[in-house]
């Protein structure tokens, strides 16, 4: 739980919000290069970044929307990870993650360990495995998917691939994988994609790196479309936020109509689309979908149903489950 409180040590001119740091590991800080006592502090819940400074153990949070050149240039679609050293905490007690995606005042951070990565590359193998030659396949976007492309380049497959960006199509051809648009094909045998959550019925909530309208299309255009995850995206209840990609014309409309939305200070996406989150509840994920589906100007949501997976890939350790959805 995050608290807000007056810092007592401020000047009255710099008095800026005290963000406590939560034992959740919400938060998390890594040293901005350069800039003396300020720390980049992210909030994985409200996947946002600020700029702080620690005193004393506590982040004093400066400017919500800002980010530090440094995150933009180690975050972002095509980036690598940001790994984020905590600071401020006992040694050993430091929440830690990664930015997997971080963009003016979005960040996508994880908690990061070995065996998350762990996970997320054993689901990304057995995918890898399921390919065969001739197929013509559907490459989601983000780190798992990041896994799986190296892992499909190593089989030397003779398989033609369409990428949801422009990130993994630059990976997907430095792993040596046929590459082509998506024009001209009407069906793809095999899509593969990471995912941000997955509930019991095998409902998604998927955009985290702001992909989504894309992945949504590939999805759909498959005979199968497998999913694959580290066990920590497995969850009992969705949850927001759900990513939405918005037409820039008439976007009050769409927010006055679905109140809850916030947009992302993020690029558009390659098509042109405004990126932003809905943080409402997600109770019911039919209905909810049903919404966005209903309302002219959303371009398309991250909520993707059941009816359109085909498998769960969850990594375990270095164990992986494979979870069939019921339709
Ligand atoms: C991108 C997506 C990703 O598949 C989702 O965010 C999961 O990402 P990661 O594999 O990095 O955890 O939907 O738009």
């Amino acid at each position: 739980m995050t608290t807000f409180k007056k810092d007592p040590t401020a000047s009255p001119r710099t008095a800026q919000p005290t963000m406590r740091i939560p034992s959740t590991g919400d938060l998390a800080l890594t040293p901005a290069r350069h800039s003396g006592q300020r720390y980049l502090c992210l909030h994985r819940r409200l996947r946002t970044v600020a700029s702080a400074r620690v005193h004393a153990g506590v982040a004093h949070a400066e400017n919500r929307s800002t980010v530090l050149p440094e995150v933009r240039q180690r975050g972002g679609a095509t980036g690598p990870h940001c790994h984020l050293i905590a600071a401020g905490f006992p040694t050993g007690t430091a929440p830690s993650g990664v930015c997997t995606d971080a963009s003016a005042n979005h960040a996508k951070v994880e908690g990061v360990s070995a065996e998350i990565d762990q996970e997320k590359r054993a689901s990304a193998r057995a995918a890898a495995a399921m390919v065969e030659a001739g197929m013509v396949l559907g490459l989601g976007t983000g780190t798992t998917v990041a896994f799986l492309v190296p892992a499909l380049g190593e089989r030397h497959l003779d398989v033609t691939s369409v990428a949801t960006s422009p990130a993994t199509e630059s990976a997907a051809c430095a792993s040596g994988l046929k590459v082509v648009p998506f024009e001209g094909i009407d069906r793809l045998d095999l899509a593969i994609d990471g995912s941000d959550q997955v509930d019991p019925q095998g409902w998604l909530v998927k955009g985290g790196g702001g992909a989504h309208t894309r992945e949504k299309i590939v999805a759909a255009a498959a005979d199968r479309f497998v999913v694959i995850v580290s066990s920590n995206k497995v969850v009992d209840r969705l949850r927001p936020p759900v990513p939405l990609e918005l037409m820039a014309f008439g976007l009050d409309v769409v927010r006055r109509v679905i109140p809850g939305i916030e947009l992302r200070r993020a690029p558009l996406s390659p098509d042109g689309g405004v990126l932003a989150d809905y943080h409402g509840e997600v109770d019911d994920p039919e209905r909810l979908s049903a919404l966005f589906d209903a309302t002219p100007g959303v371009v398309a949501h991250g909520l993707f149903p059941p009816t359109m997976v085909s498998a769960v890939l969850i990594g375990r350790g270095d164990q992986v489950e494979e979870r069939p959805i019921n339709h």
